[in-house]
């Protein structure tokens, strides 16, 4: 299922990070910040429970999260989704998956995972701002599968509607929280009109980045 964020703050903010002309360290702070109102939506389904808290005045019911949550960057560009993820839910652990695309094929390449056990009990977050060929998102949703993750919320920031229905193709049952949804891919696989590259921009390493 697809959740397209209409919050203006959101609209706004994307259209900075679109802007050629943003230079990393305020493309790092946009990045946070969407990624912290999508946060607050993408939680917005997470269980609770009941349990009984003495205020300074009297016993009252309160609530507190069911399972434990586990974040999962994809490096690189995921990696600056995580503290504003971590500033919502302060008690998550952190996993990685390291995969890059191949600039020939577009396939995805894995060169790192590392994940908490309990990934099978927990609500996993898996972090990545560029929703493309869907191809990175299908080989990390697989990995996290593999590994037992049987709740698993895609958060993007720009989505292209390839990578959308390669994912909904690959797994019906998986929820995509996307900032925005763009028309398409170039014959590069880039998003248009997209953002350019989300992991370059964010840690100044393309040669078109500020
Ligand atoms: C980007 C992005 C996704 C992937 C999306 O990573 O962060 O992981 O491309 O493209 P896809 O949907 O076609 O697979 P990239 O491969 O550029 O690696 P990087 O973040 O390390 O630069
Ligand atoms: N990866 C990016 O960083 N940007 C795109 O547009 C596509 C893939």
């Amino acid at each position: 299922m697809l959740h397209i964020s209409d919050h203006p703050l959101i609209k706004k903010d994307i259209t900075a990070l679109r802007n050629r002309e943003t230079g990393s360290d305020e493309f790092r702070r946009l990045v946070r910040r969407i990624a912290q109102l999508i946060a607050y939506e993408a939680s917005r389904d997470l269980d609770l429970e009941q349990y009984r808290v003495q205020t300074p005045l009297e016993e009252t019911a309160g609530w507190r999260l069911t399972r434990p949550i586990i974040l999962v960057p994809v490096l690189r560009a995921g990696l600056g989704m995580v503290d504003a993820f971590l500033d919502m839910l302060p008690g998550a652990r952190v996993g990685h998956i390291g995969l890059y695309r191949d600039e020939e094929t577009l396939e995805p390449v894995e060169y790192y995972t590392s994940y908490p056990e309990t990934l099978g009990q927990a609500n996993v977050f898996l972090l990545d701002p560029m929703l493309a060929t869907g191809g990175s998102a299908v080989a990390a949703m697989r990995i996290l599968r593999n590994q037992g993750a049987n709740d698993i919320r895609l958060i993007s920031l720009v989505s292209a509607p390839e990578g959308v229905a390669a994912l909904e193709a690959a797994f019906p049952e998986a929820h995509i929280y996307t900032a925005v949804l763009d028309h398409g891919l170039n014959d590069q696989g880039y998003i248009v009109p997209g953002l350019g590259d989300a992991g370059d921009r964010i840690f100044g390493t393309g040669a078109e980045t500020g």
